[in-house]
C-alpha cells in the first residue's frame, strides 16, 4: 500500500495574481488562508491548510502537485524509493502551512512533493464550496514508463483502464487520486475539486457560467470512478473540474480494462446528456507544462 493518501494541494503559476485570487475566492469558492511574497494560499473545507497556492510568474504553468502523506515515517519510506528522482532531503517546510516533506521530479519532468503534518483545519463539507482536490489528471508521453513510476515508485494502485486513461488509487477511499492520459506531451490535463453533492456541482456550474466561464464538458457522469463532472477554463485558461460522488472503494474492488469501459457511439459519459468536450477544453488540457525547479519546497 502506498504512503500517499491523496492530493494535499496544487501550486499554480499565474500572470495576474489579483485576478486569479478574485476568481478562486468569489467564483470557485475557496477561502484565502495566507499570503507570502508573490504567493497566495486558499483552503477548501478539508483539513488541509491550503489546497491551492497561486504564484506570480511570467507565464501560466503548473508549478507542483503536493501529495498528502499520513505519517512522518511514510515520508521517509517514500523518500527511500525516490532517491534516484532528484528528491530533496526530507525537511521542515518553511512555506505557509508548514509540514515535513520533500520535493521530487518524475521521469517526465513533473514536479511533486510528499508532505506530512503542518497546520490542520477542521470544517465540515459545505454546500457550494470545494472540499479538497480529489484528483489530478496528467498527460503522459511515456505512458507505460510513467505508469511504472506511479505504481512502483509511488506505490499507487492501477484500478481501472480505458482506451486512453489509467486510474490510480491512493490510500483513501476515493476510486482514484491520479489519472494518466495517453498523450503526446507530459503536461497537466486537469485538476478536480470535490463538491459535497450533485446540487453543488450544478450550482457551481451556474455560477461559473454567470461569470463568463461556460461549461466546456458536462454536466455528466464518468465511467471509471462514477463521479459527476463539469469542466471549465479557469483563470488564464487553467483546466478545472467540479466533481462529486466519486466511487468509494476498498481492497475488494475489481478493476476493469478498456473492453469494459466503453460508451455507446455518440456518448462521452453515462447519462448521454452532455455534448462532447469543447475544442477549447481539448486545447487547454495540454498546454500547462510543469515549470523547471518547481519541485523545490
Ligand atoms: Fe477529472
Amino acid at each position: 500500500m502506498t504512503e500517499i493518501r491523496g492530493i494535499r494541494s496544487i501550486a499554480v503559476d499565474v500572470q495576474d495574481l489579483d485576478a486569479a485570487e478574485a476568481f478562486y475566492t468569489q467564483i470557485w469558492r475557496l477561502e484565502k488562508t495566507g499570503a507570502a511574497a508573490d504567493a497566495r494560499y486558499f483552503h477548501g473545507t478539508s483539513r488541509h491548510h491550503h489546497i491551492v497556492s497561486l504564484h506570480r510568474a511570467g507565464a501560466p504553468a503548473i508549478r507542483r502537485i503536493d501529495f498528502d502523506i499520513a505519517t512522518r515515517d511514510g515520508v521517509l519510506a517514500l523518500h527511500e524509493r525516490l532517491a534516484g528522482f532528484g528528491a530533496q532531503s526530507p525537511h521542515a517546510i518553511a512555506a505557509p502551512g508548514g509540514g515535513f516533506g520533500f520535493g521530487f521530479r518524475d521521469p517526465e519532468g513533473r514536479n511533486f512533493a510528499a508532505v506530512w503534518g503542518g497546520e490542520q483545519r477542521s470544517e465540515a463539507p459545505t454546500p457550494d464550496r470545494p472540499h479538497k482536490v480529489t484528483h489530478v489528471n496528467l498527460n503522459a508521453a511515456d505512458y507505460d514508463g510513467t505508469t511504472r513510476f506511479m505504481t512502483q515508485a509511488l506505490g499507487l494502485k492501477l484500478v481501472d483502464e480505458t482506451i486512453r486513461a489509467r486510474f490510480l488509487h491512493a490510500a483513501c477511499g476515493d476510486h482514484f487520486s491520479v489519472a494518466l492520459v495517453k498523450h503526446s506531451v507530459a503536461t497537466l490535463n486537469h485538476v478536480a475539486f470535490d463538491m459535497c453533492d450533485l446540487d453543488s456541482v450544478m450550482r457551481g456550474a451556474g455560477r461559473m457560467k454567470d461569470a463568463g466561464h461556460p461549461i466546456e464538458w458536462g454536466v455528466g457522469r464518468h465511467g471509471p470512478g462514477n463521479n459527476v463532472f463539469a469542466y471549465f477554463a479557469g483563470p488564464e485558461d487553467f483546466p478545472l473540474e467540479y466533481t462529486s460522488e466519486v466511487l468509494q472503494i476498498d481492497d475488494t474492488y475489481v478493476p476493469h480494462g478498456p473492453d469494459f469501459w466503453k460508451f455507446p457511439p455518440g456518448r462521452t459519459d453515462q447519462w448521454g446528456v452532455t455534448a462532447p468536450p469543447s475544442e477549447k477544453l481539448a486545447r487547454i488540457q495540454q498546454m500547462f507544462a510543469f515549470v523547471e525547479g518547481g519541485h523545490l519546497i
